[in-house]
């Protein structure tokens, strides 16, 4: 059996808590590598709504260990405020079934600071629509070698000065905006006010990572976001600040590359995209409005309406290509039932030329035109479909056109929200890797 890995194949909100969810069921552990509470993962069981940002979605089968890798950046004081509104719902969540890593990096109150003021400061084009969560920040003080880590709650004295060296340097950025600056005190208070209640999580992944690969257990790797919003491979300077690809689960874990397994990459049967940036299939029309509101497509984390538009295979096949995925999860195939047309995006065109990828210009990306696929829509409703059975054969035909286009399987199929509203093609923890 191999551990399995879940990435999001195009700009987010494919549905990864769902399968992820789904999924969980077979695996020991689960994962969180990379992101951190800009994230929106949604599971429905049984008709009750779970909204995580930062807990794997894991978490709700209370057996199963929750890891917070080092790759996630942790508000400390989002992630509590989700642990209480989890446990209200009944979930247990406590040192034993979850552990954050003890070299994560923390967002501290100034990073939301940061990731709202320099967002203003943007002239209007170049605005990305960050989350405001202050996670592009808190990414680059941890590249700067300046960030505050789990580990650093252990240490009061230690924290506080390492809290002077960074206060120092955002201040002075906060006062040539013309911005009020951030007390150090402030900082430091809240953070000795919270340790109490984040450290019994903190660990040690790498180790229990390590034994449960020596005692055969299975893991399940939870990215976020999605491989065009990778900070190397998306729609550059229109991304997160993290890679978002199944390679890093390795390095935001502390796992070895081989650990990795099996790359189910989710990917939406249209395309949305939540925030500013390049956007090549986007609808306009009535038709993109009728797909955001029977996809209920408003972000989890923001509220923000979704832009909605067609499949776009030549950037989900790019996605496949980057990220090394093995299969893909098809999911809201539902929301296109009732469609007299599908149109899927098979190729490019940019000044009279034709592209088969998505070329990395910022302005190429943004003016490039989709070349377009028409392919026979159904009217029967595939809404909770179980089967391949009780799917009409215009919707397996669509199927098996993105398969073509992409190519890669299609492992699973979703059809609602439901957790088992679910068709398992292929065992991903069962298959081989090529
Ligand atoms: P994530 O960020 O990738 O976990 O996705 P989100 O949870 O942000 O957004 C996906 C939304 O689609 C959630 O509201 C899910 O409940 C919902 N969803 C997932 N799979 C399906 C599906 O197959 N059909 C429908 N109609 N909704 C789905
Ligand atoms: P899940 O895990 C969709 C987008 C933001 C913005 C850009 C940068 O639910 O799929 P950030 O706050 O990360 O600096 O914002 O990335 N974004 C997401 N879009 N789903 C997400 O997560 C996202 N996380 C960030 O909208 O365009
Ligand atoms: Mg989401």
């Amino acid at each position: 059996m191999l551990n399995v890995a879940v990435i999001g194949s195009q700009w987010g909100d494919e549905g990864k808590g769902k399968i992820v969810d789904w999924l969980s069921s077979r695996a020991d552990v689960v994962v969180r590598f990379q992101g951190g509470h800009n994230a929106g993962h949604t599971l429905v069981i049984d008709g009750v709504t779970y909204k995580l940002h930062l807990l794997p979605s894991g978490v709700v089968r209370g057996e199963k260990l929750s890891i917070i890798g080092n790759g996630v950046v942790v508000d400390p004081w989002a992630l509590m405020k989700e642990i209480e509104t989890v446990r209200a719902q009944g979930v247990s969540i406590t040192p034993d079934n979850l552990i954050i890593a003890e070299n994560a990096n923390l967002i501290l109150p100034i990073h939301p600071i940061l990731d709202k003021a320099l967002e203003a400061a943007r002239d209007p084009s170049g605005k990305i629509g960050t989350t405001g969560r202050g996670i592009g920040p808190a990414y680059e003080d941890k590249v700067a070698r300046r960030g505050i880590r789990l580990c650093d709650l252990e240490e009061p004295e230690f924290l506080k000065e390492k809290l002077d060296k960074l206060m120092f340097h955002h201040n002075a950025f906060l006062r040539g905006l013309g911005a009020d600056e951030v007390g150090v005190d402030d900082i430091y208070t809240k953070l000795m006010e919270i340790r109490e209640q984040i450290l019994p999580f903190s660990g040690v992944p790498w180790k229990v990572l390590e034994e449960a690969r020596l005692s055969n257990k299975k893991v399940l790797f939870e990215g976020a976001q999605g491989v065009m919003l990778d900070v190397d491979h998306g729609t550059y300077p229109f991304v997160t600040s993290s890679n978002t690809i199944a390679a890093q689960a390795a390095s935001g874990a502390g796992v070895g590359p081989k650990s990795v397994g099996y790359v189910l990459g989710i990917t939406k049967a249209y395309t949305t995209r939540v925030g500013t940036g390049p956007f090549p299939t986007e609808l306009h029309d009535e038709i993109g409005e009728q797909i955001g509101q029977k996809g209920h497509e408003f972000g989890t984390t923001t509220g923000r309406k979704r832009r909605c538009g067609w499949f776009d295979a030549v950037l989900v096949r790019q996605a496949v290509k980057v990220a090394g995925i093995d299969g893909i999860a098809l999911t809201k195939l539902d929301v296109l039932d009732g469609l007299d047309e599908i149109k899927i995006c098979v190729g490019y065109e940019l000044n009279g030329e034709k592209y088969d990828y998505y070329p990395a210009h910022q302005k190429h990306q943004a003016e490039i035109k989709p070349v377009y696929e028409t392919i026979e829509g159904w009217s029967e409703t595939t809404y909770g479909a179980r089967s391949w059975g009780d799917l009409p054969a215009a919707a397996i035909k669509y199927v098996r056109r993105i398969e073509e286009l992409i190519e890669t399987q299609v492992t699973l199929l979703s059809t609602s929200p439901e957790r088992d509203d679910t068709i398992l093609v292929k065992d991903p923890f069962f298959s081989q890797v090529v």
